[in-house]
């Protein structure tokens, strides 16, 4: 049998072992919503990433296959695709705050994202080719998403109480979903799209976002969700905003209305950078603009002899400072600081799927029992080691926690820094010392990807818990939003650092070791001075940043 296929079986063994072990050990800690919320999102996210193992792929062996550049046409539509799906979280967001709730911004998400799904399906079997259905398709999964993904990770938040000791812990949990997802989607719908047929691939992650669907769907008609995420009552109350139609009304339609506007900007993609960056301008500036505003409003209570808590020096808050203006507003800018750093996180950590890869492919000594292992495969490593260690990492914050020595949020943005980096230092002492015939050993690869999913895990369902602390409960859905835009800037960073890499910077004639060097040095530089560098900074910033916190942990 072959090797993907036993990977594939073993796979599907494994989670479907692990994860009632997972629900059983920690049923008593956490609420049954965050089971519910853990298997919605693994079946999205399952949807998401199998499409996305095929999508490159598909786009250059066939869709653009008989067009000129097919790969490099390919890479771009790519690039605005992962760009713009972590662009639209900020209207998602804002959506659910002020018209939908979260519950119904995450239905009208998954229904969206599975429609992507299937008409892709069809694509290629009843309108052969069509490029328009094509771009469509996508332009779906992407307006989906904006309302599904950052809406169900705010919605989790909404079972704790602000600043609940478990909640980090309970998004680890989440984020091990996350990873299930995806880890058996790239070997499934990889498997099922490359050797069977394309269209099965796409169908099948059709059915996955279905499945996910249905659970919440069903879920959200017991008592599981509670009365949380319903639409905000102020939107119940109010009356036709135009043409006789209500915002819920307006909401739909715009957003059938943006569908061929996205499938159109899919194909020209400095569109999409310059989005990006204007976006990002515009929504910093906006968080630091709020912020200012609450500072200020802090002052006029003071001058006017309003509440205590907000005239109390920084950082020395009664439990009524901490609900201040002043207070909320300082909030806002730990997370603006942050926005930054996570963006350098994801930018180095997602040469994973770029650069490594090839890297892998090119300087690694992958022979293992007789056989070569696929350089692809050495993706899985990190979902797999989610699966393992999210357990573990959510086990330590809470005994942490128990003896007053957990860590502040953003001192595990250190960790998570600090750890990626040394993944870094591994593969380049690997690289620089231990390779023999321009070939590193394997176990360097492996070790790399330990640390940086153990960076992973101390840093990004922590920021997105941090999400759900810091954001005052109005704009709760839109800050979110705006946190995964540093991901969407982090990915298009990895992109630029990615081609620093790429062959067409070398000679023709570039042999093994020349690569090997290439590539150690790109990742000495970015990888381990740029990322440690991040880490100490921000390792400077953590007072400050702890006493803008007022009292969150
Ligand atoms: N792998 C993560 C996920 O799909 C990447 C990510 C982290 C995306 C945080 C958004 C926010 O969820």
């Amino acid at each position: 049998m072959d090797f993907t296929l036993t990977l594939l079986i073993f796979g599907w063994i494994f989670v479907a072992a692990w994860v009632p072990i997972v629900i059983a050990t920690n049923r008593k800690t956490h609420p049954m919503a965050l089971f519910v919320l853990f298997g919605a999102e693994m079946w999205e996210r399952f949807s998401f990433y199998g499409m996305r193992a095929l999508l490159t792929l598909y786009m250059s062996k066939v869709l653009f296959q008989a067009m000129e550049g097919a790969e490099s046409r390919a890479l771009g539509v790519y690039g605005s695709y992962t760009a713009m799906v972590y662009l639209f979280p900020v209207l998602g967001g804002l959506v659910a705050d002020r018209i939908f709730g979260f519950r119904k911004a995450i239905l009208w998400g998954g229904i969206l994202m599975m429609l992507g799904h299937f008409t892709l399906a069809l694509e290629g079997t009843l309108f052969e080719g069509s490029l328009f259905l094509f771009f469509f398709s996508l332009a779906l999964i992407i307006v989906g998403n904006g309302y599904f993904k950052p809406n169900i990770s705010s919605f989790l938040g909404d079972f704790y109480e602000k600043d609940d000791p478990r909640k980090d812990g309970a998004f680890t949990i989440f984020y091990m979903g996350v990873n299930i997802g995806s880890f058996l989607a790239t070997l499934t719908c990889g498997y099922v799209g490359e050797r069977i047929n394309w269209h099965y691939g796409f169908g099948l992650a059709g059915i996955g976002m279905a499945c996910g669907l249905l659970l919440f769907w069903i879920c959200s008609r017991t008592q599981v969700l509670g009365d949380k995420g319903l639409v905000p009552p102020s939107v119940k109350e109010r009356g036709p905003v135009v043409a006789g139609l209500r915002a819920p009304a307006l909401v739909y339609i715009g957003s059938l209305m943006a569908l061929p506007i996205v499938a159109l900007m899919l194909n020209i993609s400095n569109i999409v950078s310059g989005l990006l960056v204007v976006t990002t301008i515009g929504i910093i500036g906006y968080l630091v603009y709020e912020a200012v505003q609450l500072r200020r409003k802090a002052r006029v209570m003071i001058a006017s002899g309003g509440r205590p808590g907000a005239y109390l020096p920084e950082g020395e808050g009664t439990d009524e400072d901490t609900a201040s203006p002043k207070a909320e507003g300082d909030r806002l800018l730990v997370v603006t600081v942050l926005f930054f750093f996570h963006a350098i996180f994801w930018a180095l950590f997602e040469q994973a799927g770029g650069s490594l890869t090839l890297f892998t492919d090119k300087n690694v000594q992958r022979m293992l029992g007789g056989t070569e292992v696929p350089a692809s495969i050495f993706q899985s490593l990190n979902p797999l080691f989610i699966m393992l260690l999210a357990p573990v990492f959510s086990w330590i914050w809470l005994r942490l926690r128990k003896r007053n020595a957990e860590p502040s949020t953003p001192m595990k943005f250190v960790l998570g820094l600090a750890q990626l980096g040394l993944g870094f230092v591994i593969i380049v002492s690997g690289a620089k010392l231990f390779a023999t015939n321009a070939q590193v050993p394997m176990i360097f690869v492996v070790l790399m990807y330990l640390f940086h999913t153990m960076g992973e895990l101390s840093l990004s369902p922590v920021g997105l818990s941090m999400i759900t602390k810091l954001s005052p409960a109005k704009i709760v859905g839109f800050v979110m939003g705006a946190w995964f835009l540093s991901i969407s800037l982090g990915n298009k960073i990895a992109g630029v650092i990615g081609q620093l890499t790429a062959a067409e910077n070398l000679p023709d004639e570039a042999s093994a070791y020349d690569t090997l060097a290439l590539y150690s040095q790109t990742y000495l530089v970015w990888g381990v001075l740029v990322v440690l560098g991040a880490a100490l900074v921000l390792l400077v910033l953590v007072p400050r940043l702890r006493k803008w916190m007022h009292g969150i942990h």
